[in-house]
């Protein structure tokens, strides 16, 4: 049966690892042809060859997000390879975690420039390819943290907020165009980056670290488990699909309820 995005091409930023890796993996076996994006050049190539193993379509570009000239050459790069965009997940991320009082400033900039800035030059490049083309998916990886906040993450909850913010904006100017733009906002996914942050958590809580996926990470959850990065690309595909064409502006939760409290 063919795949929901055959003939289809999709740009992925953060794809070496975690959501994004699942997210590229996915779209691939739904057809689409896939630019791997990242910073992480070694981890980025060998997804690209795991796909290619498996017969898919899909090509690595290196790419700083908070950098606009290497964000837009992502973009034309994309679109030299596989000759059209249709889908972009801005994705790329990481956390840091410090009271605000301690928040070392180099931080909160660079976690704006990569959460925030890079959602939206990564778009504004995109964009008027999709436009073009008359049809596009934006799907930016926001998280719960943009709906409510968590102490010791003020650069991460501000710049997922402002991400919630960008995607309402962008979904109206884009609508005309056949173009939907959504943020997902996922509860604790089991990837790297949270796997990352168990010893600070334990550090600024004051907790032992083996306390921390039950007290911190799913207190907050009436599912009471991490979610996996496959339950977050099912929801990536969705939105790719045409049943979801008048689903635009939207933040939604897969969050197993945590912002339903
Ligand atoms: N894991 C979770 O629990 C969770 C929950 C909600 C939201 N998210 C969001 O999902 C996204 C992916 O997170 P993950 O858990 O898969 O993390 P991860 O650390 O496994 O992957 C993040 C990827 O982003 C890349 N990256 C970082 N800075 C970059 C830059 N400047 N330019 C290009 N690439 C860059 C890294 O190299 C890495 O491959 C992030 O935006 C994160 O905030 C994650």
């Amino acid at each position: 049966m063919a795949g929901i995005l055959e003939g289809r091409t999709a740009v992925v930023t953060g794809a070496a690892s975690g959501l994004g890796l699942a997210m590229a993996t996915a779209f691939a076996a739904e057809g689409a042809a896939v630019c791997v994006a990242d910073l992480n050049e070694a981890g980025g190539q060998s997804v690209v060859e795991g796909l290619r193993r498996e017969g898919r379509t899909a090509a690595f570009t290196r790419v700083d997000v908070t950098d606009p000239g290497s964000a837009r050459a992502m973009i034309e790069t994309a679109v030299k390879a596989f000759g059209r965009l249709d889908v972009l997940v801005n994705n790329a991320g990481l956390q840091h975690i410090s009271p605000v009082v301690e928040f070392p400033e180099e931080r909160w900039n660079y976690l704006l420039a990569v959460l925030l800035t890079g959602t939206f030059l990564c778009t504004k490049y995109a964009l008027p390819h999709m436009i073009r083309g008359g049809w596009g998916r934006v799907i930016n990886i926001a998280s719960a943290h943009g709906l409510v906040a968590s102490p010791f993450k003020a650069a991460y909850v501000a710049a997922k907020h402002g991400v919630v913010g960008f995607t309402k904006v962008a979904a109206w100017e884009a609508a005309a165009h056949g173009i939907t733009v959504n943020a997902i906002c996922p509860g604790y996914v089991r990837t790297p980056l949270v796997e990352r942050q168990i010893a600070d958590q334990a550090r600024v809580h004051g907790i032992p670290e083996s306390d921390v996926v039950g007290r911190i990470m799913l207190e907050p959850q009436a599912v009471k488990r991490l979610l996996e990065p496959g339950e977050i690309a099912a929801l990536a595909v969705y939105l790719c699909s045409e049943p979801a064409s008048a689903v635009t502006g939207a933040a939604i939760p897969i969050d197993g309820g945590w912002t339903a409290r």
